[in-house]
């Protein structure tokens, strides 16, 4: 059930990575459009590009987490609650990167892109506290 520590830290940098690069992409794209300056529509462009990349690592890592992570701790019952958050939190920002690349109707993407970004900034505080939920059963 505890994850190795190299695979325990990937999974850390991998989620802060998507962390660092969604708000930097945030920063990038509300700057280039109050500033005149063509490096922030470069940044933007190079943020998004990053986070797809990572993102694409991440979901190996979460693949490999279904067998190593979740089937065990699921069996011993422990911390199914704020587990089953973790479950539904990564399916909607999978769903909703989906739905950003693939659904371009107007009034569709905005919805996408607003769950994906405040479920993606929700991560860093669920992600701490189910951690700290699960020791705390041991
Ligand atoms: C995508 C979903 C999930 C992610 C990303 C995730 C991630 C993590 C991480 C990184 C840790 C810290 C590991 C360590 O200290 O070695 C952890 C701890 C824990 N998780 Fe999850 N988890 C997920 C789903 C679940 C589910 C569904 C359950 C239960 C059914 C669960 C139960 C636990 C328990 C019991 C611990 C504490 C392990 C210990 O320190 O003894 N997790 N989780
Ligand atoms: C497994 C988790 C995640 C996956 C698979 C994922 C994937 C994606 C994808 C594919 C895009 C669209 C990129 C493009 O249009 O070129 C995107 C956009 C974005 N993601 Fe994520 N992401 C994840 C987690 C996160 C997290 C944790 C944050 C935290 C802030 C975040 C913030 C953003 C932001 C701000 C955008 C731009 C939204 C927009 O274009 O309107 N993502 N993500």
């Amino acid at each position: 059930m505890r994850l190795k520590p190299p695979y325990r830290y990937s999974v850390y940098a991998a989620f802060a990575a998507l962390v660092l690069t969604g708000a930097g992409w945030l920063v990038a794209d509300w700057q280039k459009n109050i500033s005149s300056d063509e490096i922030w529509q470069q940044t933007a462009a190079y943020m998004l590009m990053m986070h797809g990349g990572i993102a694409m690592l991440t979901l190996l890592l979460l693949g490999a987490l279904i067998p190593l992570h979740l089937v065990r701790s699921w069996r011993t019952g422990r911390n199914r609650i704020s587990g089953s958050v973790m479950v539904t939190l990564n399916a909607v920002l999978i769903m909703t990167a989906f739905g950003l690349y693939y659904l371009g109707s107007e009034t569709v993407r905005p919805w996408m892109s607003w769950t994906h970004l405040v479920v993606g900034f929700s991560v860093p505080v669920l992600f701490t506290a189910h951690i700290f939920l699960g020791r705390r059963t041991r």
